[in-house]
């Protein structure tokens, strides 16, 4: 079967890679038949690579071969992916994506576009890399109303953070290093400052919830403020700090969705989740809580996501895979900050009296070179808006939710 690559970085690359390298396998899975890369789309040259003959300039070319049923969309971005998507749809022809700026903003009409042409639209690789978890929430766990779920979901802010934990590095080292090792989006402030993961997190919401979450719903914080003073508070007493997309269901009409750096505790599955991987930890009235992990980010893990897809399109030319959600609404995800109580980390400058008076008894944390007017402590459980108020009037440098994931 004839297939086209749009986007030729590094997730496309590893897609006519793992395309080549693993035929026959391919050729097990969909029964005979191999996927035959046939056009790559991309504006830029690669004079030194061995596909020449397949590169094009023109979506045309792709568009209008009839014998190209099934097509990778690994361009990032919404434009122009979202029209060549919709143009590929509307021809019969099934798209596979780990686009998930495109899928968080416009997942919604294409996969009403390809429910209506008879299609199918995938997104495999769009959250966690190449872990399965868009099939096993939408299949195996079927039965189950989800009451929540938590995702370490963005493989380079881990890495950063993993880095700063383990190795003491600085923040802006960590990011050099996991940029050199094409981890990170193109412009990083995608992954430091939250917006990857929060594209994930409206993927996953829209999939367990069944109506679609945009990312301007989902309050989304990264992890330029955390210092390594952070980090020592917190592992003084077995806490590690986290990138974290939280998302509980409460009924029909409300949730709550936000990505935040948030202090997870050694009990969690998620605390020993380092480096690129990734975890989503996915709680189920029936099954309780079930953790799905690994490689996040990418060339190859990522590739064997989007390759999956483009298998599991190949296999149901006729017959189409069931993914999709709902219009979601303008209130639908609350503000997590008036609902949601936890304890939090807090790090001022302020004495330990000062603090009682405001908290009671809490639990003080300490870290060597501690200067001896600077304070940090976990409170009991309060919503951030309580929080806020309790530390109106005190010199406040830092303030994380500690997750109950
Ligand atoms: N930049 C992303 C990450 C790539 O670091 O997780 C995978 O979405």
């Amino acid at each position: 079967m004839k297939v086209a690559v749009m986007g030729y970085g590094t997730v496309g690359s590893g897609v006519v890679e793992v395309i080549e390298s693993h035929e026959s396998v391919i050729k097990k899975r969909t029964g005979g038949d191999i996927l035959e890369v046939s056009h790559i789309l991309d504006l830029r040259d690669f004079p030194d690579d061995k596909h020449q003959a397949l590169f094009t300039k023109d979506f045309n070319d792709i568009l209008n071969d009839e014998e190209v049923s099934v097509v990778a969309e690994t361009m990032g971005g919404v434009n122009p992916a979202y029209d060549f998507t919709m143009k590929l749809i509307k021809a019969g022809k099934s798209v596979v994506t780990s686009n998930k700026e495109l899928v968080a903003q416009k997942g919604l009409e294409l996969l009403r576009a390809a429910k209506e042409h008879g299609v199918n639209y995938l997104f495999e690789a769009s959250v966690g890399g190449g872990i399965p978890i868009i099939r096993p929430m939408d299949q195996c766990l079927a039965a189950n109303n989800i009451i929540g779920l938590a995702g370490i979901l963005n493989g380079t802010t881990n890495f950063i953070l993993t880095k700063m934990i383990e190795d003491g590095m600085t923040f802006e080292d960590a990011l050099k290093l996991a940029q050199d090792n094409g981890y990170a989006e193109k412009d990083p402030t995608a992954d430091i400052e939250g917006f990857d993961a929060c594209r994930k997190v409206c993927i996953l919401a829209s999939l367990a919830f069944g109506k679609h979450v945009y990312p301007n719903q989902v309050a989304t914080e990264g992890i330029t403020n955390i210092t390594l003073e952070d980090v020592s508070y917190t592992a003084s007493v077995g806490g590690v700090i986290k990138l974290l997309g939280q998302i509980r269901y409460f009924d029909e009409d409300k949730i709550s969705a936000f990505v935040s750096p948030a202090v997870v505790f050694s009990g969690s599955q998620l605390a020993n989740v380092n480096g690129v991987f990734n975890a989503i930890l996915v709680r189920g009235d029936a099954v309780g809580d079930v953790c799905f992990y690994g490689p996040g980010a990418g060339k190859l893990p990522t590739a064997s996501a989007v390759v999956a897809d483009m298998v599991d399109a190949a296999k149901h030319t006729k017959r189409r895979k069931i993914f999709g959600w709902d219009e979601g609404s303008e209130n639908y995800v609350v503000d997590h900050k008036a609902v949601l109580k936890n304890p939090f980390y807090v790090r001022a400058k302020a004495s330990e009296g000062e603090i009682k008076k405001l908290f009671g008894e809490v639990k003080f944390l300490k870290r060597i070179g501690q200067p001896s007017d600077e304070v940090a402590f976990i409170t009991d459980a309060m919503t951030e808006n309580e929080l806020k108020t309790k530390l109106e009037n005190t010199d406040t440098i830092n303030t994380i939710r500690v997750t109950d994931y």
